[in-house]
């Protein structure tokens, strides 16, 4: 099959992207040839690869020079999935590369209101980036959901405005997240501890990409 490359996007700041994107990594491994691409300065991805003990199931590299999305696409050819850590700026050459490159973009977003508002320029840069990539389709990931707590009436109504289908899965706000960062594994390296946040993120998965 054809390399899914999947950009993981927000400008909003500690939003859940490089945790969306790292674990969700970590599960396409288990069905073929998987990178994390870290676009972000920072470098988060890439420093989380290198804490374990363990290798990281997915590669995790960085673009070198001056890159397009043509030129990403070339040196990721051989992977069946590709995930793109974007750093926190939309209007930033390397997210609007992202978004001309993927099949798919992930907007993962913290339930609050004041989160989605703070992310309302997205619908339009995307509708920007499908004049030169009309197949991107465009997914809202609710991060870091409290058990039990149903959607507020605001933010329903603000995922209204925001116009880009929410999916059914979400990620529930757990400590293992957090802990298998700070050791450099995702949650499917952990064992039981990690099950409830594997089963989630597979829903995610069988949700979104295709067989
Ligand atoms: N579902 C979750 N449950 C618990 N903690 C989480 C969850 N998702 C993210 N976190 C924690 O929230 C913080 C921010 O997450 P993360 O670094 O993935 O966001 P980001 O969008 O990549 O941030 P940045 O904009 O700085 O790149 C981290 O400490 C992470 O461990
Ligand atoms: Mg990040």
């Amino acid at each position: 099959m054809a390399t899914q490359i999947t950009a993981v996007v927000n400008q909003k700041g500690g939003a859940g992207k490089t945790t969306l994107a790292m674990n969700l990594a970590a599960g396409l491994a288990q069905r073929g040839d998987t990178v994390v691409v870290d676009l972000d300065p920072q470098g988060s991805s890439l420093q989380w690869s290198t804490l374990g003990a363990v290798p990281f199931p997915a590669t995790v590299k960085q673009m070198a020079g001056r890159w397009d999305a043509a030129a990403l696409k070339k040196q990721f050819r051989a992977y069946q999935h590709v995930l793109l850590d974007c750093p926190p700026m939309i209007e930033i050459e390397a997210t609007q590369m992202a978004l001309r490159a993927s099949d798919r973009v992930l907007i993962p977003i913290l339930p609050s209101p004041v989160d989605v508002w703070s992310s309302l320029r997205l619908p339009a840069e995307i509708a920007e980036a499908r004049k030169s990539n009309p197949r991107l389709k465009a997914f809202v990931v609710l991060n870091q959901l409290e058990p039990r707590s149903a959607l507020s009436e605001s933010m329903r109504e603000a995922l209204g405005e925001f116009d880009i289908p929410v999916l059914n899965a979400s990620l529930r706000r757990r400590a293992i997240y957090r802990s298998t960062a700070l050791d450099g594994m995702s949650v499917y390296q952990s064992g039981a501890r990690g099950a409830a946040a594997v089963t989630e993120l597979e829903a995610l998965i069988k949700e979104v990409f295709p067989k």
